[in-house]
């Protein structure tokens, strides 16, 4: 089967066709997108929130990255698979950026690192993609800079700062991104940032001009109930299903209910005989 790629993705882009791309941190999550049809698998450090327990993306380190990137790319044969750099991990120097998205795609199997950030981090996107690795660059509320943006929250509502977020998505595909993540971007600037770039657009609560739509999975199945993002639609309810199961399952147990015998392993007729023989005569 061909794997998406880098050039798939500008290619649809070309063709106005719409990208879509999830979140995975497990293998058996990542093999079911990868059924599905979906074109990019993102590793993303919502891992942090969504399987770890924290409160925010900070405390996910590069271990946690290569753990849960390497159980993705196993399960993915077609989907194009981007690992977050996570926090701190492409600061301190572009030699040690290259060596940690290095790291990423060596120890991975992953095809991509995505990078937050503008123009602070061009020479870093440079230097990664001139080690020939794809970068996917992220604009708008950036998670890993929560403290400094104040909260979670809106960006690119004002003049100034809408001009900035132009400038600085331009200023990443000039550096060599292959796609842009405008994460909570008012829908008019997404619509206007993705005229002007001509890699494509990744959108989560940036509204449907952006030439694609990524979401976090389990937003989107029902399995995070930390908290629910305004930009998040709520496909299914696997929490609540999962919670029943197991409910069933405990009660069944109490009960003597399972396992039945189709559950259960026997012994061979002359097997069990002959034991219960030798076990009645002592
Ligand atoms: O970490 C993540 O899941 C992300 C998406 C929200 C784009 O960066």
């Amino acid at each position: 089967m061909k794997r998406f790629s880098v050039l798939d993705a500008l290619e649809k882009k070309g063709r106005g066709e719409k990208l879509t791309m999830l979140t995975a941190y497990d293998h058996p999550t990542a093999s079911m997108l990868d059924e599905a049809g979906v074109d990019i698998i993102l590793v993303g450090d919502s891992l942090g929130m969504t399987v770890l327990g924290y409160e925010n993306t900070l405390a996910v380190t590069m271990t946690d990255m290569i753990h849960h990137g390497r159980a993705v790319a196993r399960g993915v044969r077609r989907a194009l698979v981007v690992v977050d750099m996570p926090f701190m991990s492409y600061h301190g120097g572009c030699d040690r950026a290259v060596r940690n998205a290095g790291r990423l795609i060596q120890c991975t199997g992953a095809q991509a690192v995505k990078v937050e950030g503008g123009e602070t981090v061009t020479g870093t996107v440079r230097a990664i993609c001139d080690a020939g690795i794809p970068v996917m660059g992220h604009l708008g509320l950036t998670p890993q800079s929560v403290n400094a943006l104040g909260g979670l929250r809106v960006q690119g509502r004002d003049r100034e700062s809408a001009a900035r977020l132009l400038r600085d998505a331009v200023r990443l595909e000039q550096a060599g991104i292959f796609a842009l993540v405008l994460e909570c971007v008012p829908h008019q600037l997404a619509l206007l940032v993705s005229s002007r770039v001509h890699v494509p657009t990744i959108g989560i609560g940036a509204g449907a001009g952006c030439d694609g739509q990524v979401l976090v999975t389990p937003d989107l199945l029902g399995l995070f109930r930390a908290f629910k993002p305004k930009f998040a639609k709520v496909y299914a309810q696997l929490y609540d299903e999962a919670k029943t199961a197991v409910e069933t399952y405990l009660n069944e147990v109490r009960q003597g209910a399972f396992p039945g015998p189709e559950h259960s392993f026997g012994l061979p007729d002359h097997v069990w005989a002959e034991l219960k023989g030798e076990l009645t005569c002592e």
